[in-house]
């Protein structure tokens, strides 16, 4: 029987857009339950409209103290700030991109990986980046945190083998979201629905380890 016979409670952060808002309509089409993570009610609202019951929106700023008393059957990792920084460029976007893509997403694992554990069962998807493995001098910020990020995700897959949880790290290449506004567009670029057919793929079949998905 598919794993996604039964219906599943997904926590998605960053669901308001782009990746994560289609991950939360993949989900959500499937018949599953999403808490449906982000900043912004209104594009949260939009979603809650159109999948009725299967979306329950979570307006809150991952960057801040958060207490989530909910064991989820699968947690997606999404949310992530990408600004384009160099290590010398004037603007200084080290310390944003840390606090969300880095030290949130820890915050957020020391929360929810215990009950999973506890319960012995569950998934966890993070979504990396291709960025940790080529970079380009204006992701110098970026790519640094999304390296952190994989770090941090290779140990929680260490930590949690044989516990009956899975863990899965998704690792995009560029993909056309709002992410992308103001830069100069790569040839080829994913769309947010191939990404999210991935993540949904792995949670129904419960593919793990690293998945690398290019656009050219
Ligand atoms: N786009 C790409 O080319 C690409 C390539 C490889 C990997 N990725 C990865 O894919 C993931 C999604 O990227 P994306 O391009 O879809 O991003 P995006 O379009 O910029 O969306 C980011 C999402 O995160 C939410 N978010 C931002 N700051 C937040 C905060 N402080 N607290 C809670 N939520 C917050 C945003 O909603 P609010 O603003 O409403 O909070 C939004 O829903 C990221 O992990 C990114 O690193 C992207």
């Amino acid at each position: 029987m598919s794993r996604t016979a039964a219906s599943l409670h997904i926590l998605i952060t960053g669901a308001s857009r782009g990746i994560g808002r289609a991950c939360a309509e993949a989900f959500a089409v499937a018949g599953h339950r999403v808490t449906a993570l982000a900043r912004t009610a209104a594009q949260l609202a939009t979603l809650k409209h159109t999948y009725g019951d299967c979306i329950e929106p979570l307006v809150a700023d991952l960057t801040q103290e958060l207490t989530l008393k909910v064991t989820y059957d699968v947690v997606v990792l999404n949310a992530a700030y990408y600004a384009p920084g160099g290590l010398l460029d004037e603007r200084d976007v080290y310390t944003d991109s840390f606090a969300l893509n880095v030290l949130a997403n820890h915050r957020l694992a020391r929360q929810l990986l215990p009950g999973m554990r506890a319960r012995g069962s569950g998934h966890l998807v993070v979504i990396g980046s291709t960025a940790t493995d080529r970079t380009s001098p204006h992701m110098t910020a970026y790519a640094a945190t999304k390296k952190a990020l994989r770090a941090l995700y290779e140990g929680w897959e260490q930590e949690l083998a044989d516990t009956g949880v899975l863990t899965t790290l998704i690792a995009p290449g560029a993909t056309l979201t709002s992410s992308w506004d103001g830069e100069t567009l790569p040839p080829r670029m994913l769309a947010t629905t191939e990404v999210a057919a991935l993540v949904y793929r792995a949670v129904a079949e419960g593919l793990t380890g690293r998945i690398v998905l290019r656009a050219d």
